[in-house]
């Protein structure tokens, strides 16, 4: 991209659809290349997906009722509905640096957190801090493995030296006795906190490793070992809008908002969207000579477009995931006043299926909990009923880890994204089998057309996909515009 000099772009008019991130990145870059960027975007806003609910937030999804956010006013009084936590690898955290967007850290993981689960043997319905079944699980894991390697019970031939180095590390990792026993941890927390003077506190016993092993607690740990969930993790302060309200002063002027796009048209020396003010109705037409389209292909799919047969068909068969969240403001944070928890999640094989403490305004008065964020057939379970009965749903099973909710509950917002207008679903989802067939194709450029967001990308779901694929955009009419 270092050679996006200005002297010949003047005058090439590049037509972006949606000022979200990937729109506004694409228009962005080319801006600074001194191309003519105009993005039509169907909201009065920017950011699509990455959308902080507020006070006085409303939004009606389709074929519900009108919501209208009630949380308190407050810096940190905010759900994000969408994304809400980067990687500090991600290239957005580029973009939040030169633009100045203040970052603090993301709490996506916490030992404080618990585990709950129901109809699991013995552990069934109690709440587990996630670092007591933790040290359990590896504790017991490490013993039988350590003792297998000693039995020479494992179907792998090793030298007495590696025998030694991998009983070694098993030790450490389990924290075993030197006869091998995982007998329980401090790692595991107590029941009593140790302090002052003569207060030696009082140690946890370890579950049995039957109970343990049965809770299915273990198949939670993985979730924060994934490249993308790794701690470190930040967030902008006061909410993940902050990003696009970054890229839109940059940008806004290009912007023609309530542009709702009705057709996509193109021949061999120009494209022509046709698209229609969403508040006066008024048809209106714009013509460039290439068109960057961001449009979520869950909706792209049903306008009208000069697509090829094997692009519209690619288009067409792309899922979808479904994905919702409830914001639940509390008029005390008791998670951390009660229970010491600040930030980071408690985890469920309850239909909820994960709850996150607020990572910021830690010591306030009140605050927004993450009271589920659920994917695929809970999403669709919850998401598919009323809005209030969403949110007693999220107040039963939260009730159940935390029986304070009831009384300090004030107020909710849910969001089901496959309900959200002009995005009808989270994010694009490809099978192994359709990133080899149909994703190159809609990778490949359809004429004088470009797809471009986190669906046109290998890091779908993140805001750094929708940046990375309009930089990569950017980059590819750049170089066909040189050889014009
Ligand atoms: N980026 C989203 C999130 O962090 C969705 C996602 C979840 C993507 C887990 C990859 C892995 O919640």
């Amino acid at each position: 991209q270092g050679d996006l000099t200005s002297a010949h772009r003047k005058g090439k008019k590049v037509i972006i659809l949606g000022a979200g991130i990937a729109g506004m990145t694409a228009a962005y870059e080319l801006g600074l290349a001194g191309y003519d960027c105009t993005i039509l975007e169907a909201r009065p806003r920017s950011g699509g997906r990455i959308w902080t609910v507020r006070r006085g937030t409303a939004e009606t999804e389709i074929g519900g009722i009108k919501q209208v956010a009630r949380f308190d006013e407050g810096e940190t009084m905010y759900l994000n509905a969408g994304p809400m936590r980067i990687p500090q690898f991600h290239s957005t955290m580029e973009y939040c640096r030169k633009f100045g967007v203040a970052i603090e850290p993301f709490n996506n993981v916490n030992e404080h957190g618990y585990y709950y689960n129901e109809n699991v043997g013995a552990l069934s319905g109690q709440k587990v801090r996630k670092r007591a079944a933790k040290a359990d699980v590896r504790g017991y894991v490490a013993e039988m493995l350590a003792k297998a390697v000693n039995q020479n019970a494992l179907d792998l031939p090793l030298t007495p030296d590696e025998k030694l180095k991998l009983v070694d590390y098993l030790k450490r990792e389990g924290d075993l006795s030197a006869d091998l026993f995982y007998k329980g941890s401090e790692r595991g927390g107590y029941i009593e906190e140790p302090g002052g003077k003569l207060d030696a506190g009082v140690r946890r016993d370890p579950f049995d490793m039957k109970s343990i092993i049965t809770s299915g607690f273990g198949i939670f740990f993985a979730s924060e070992y994934s490249y993308d969930q790794q701690m470190m993790m930040f967030h902008p302060v006061g909410g993940i809008d902050a990003i696009p309200r970054a890229f839109e002063k940059r940008v806004g002027h290009m912007i023609e908002f309530n542009s709702e796009v009705k057709e996509i048209r193109q021949n061999d020396s120009g494209v022509r969207i046709v698209y229609t003010n969403a508040k006066t109705g008024a048809t209106q037409e714009l013509t460039g000579e290439y068109c960057i389209c961001t449009i979520p292909l869950s909706v792209l799919k049903s306008i009208p477009a000069d697509f090829s047969k094997e692009m519209a068909d690619a288009i067409g068969k792309v899922n979808y995931a479904s994905a919702g969240k409830i914001g639940l403001q509390f008029k005390r944070r008791f998670w951390e006043e009660d229970e010491q928890i600040y930030g980071g999640s408690s985890l469920t094989n309850m239909d909820i299926t994960q709850m996150y403490y607020p990572p910021t305004g830690y010591f306030g008065k009140k605050g927004v909990l993450l009271g589920y964020y659920v994917t695929g057939a809970n999403a669709d379970k919850i998401g598919s009923m009323p809005v209030a009965d969403r949110e007693n749903y999220a107040l039963s099973q939260a009730a159940k880890i935390h029986p304070q909710v009831y009384r300090e509950f004030e107020a909710s917002f849910s969001v089901h994204w496959k309900n959200i207008k002009y995005n009808v679903g989270a994010w694009g989802s490809y099978s192994a089998e359709e990133r080899k067939t149909i994703y190159p194709t809609l990778c490949k450029p359809d004429g004088r057309i470009y797809l471009c967001g986190e669906h046109i990308s290998y890091i779908p779901a993140w805001m750094a996909g929708g940046i990375d694929s309009a930089r990569k955009v950017v980059t590819e009419i750049h170089e066909r515009v040189m050889k014009e």
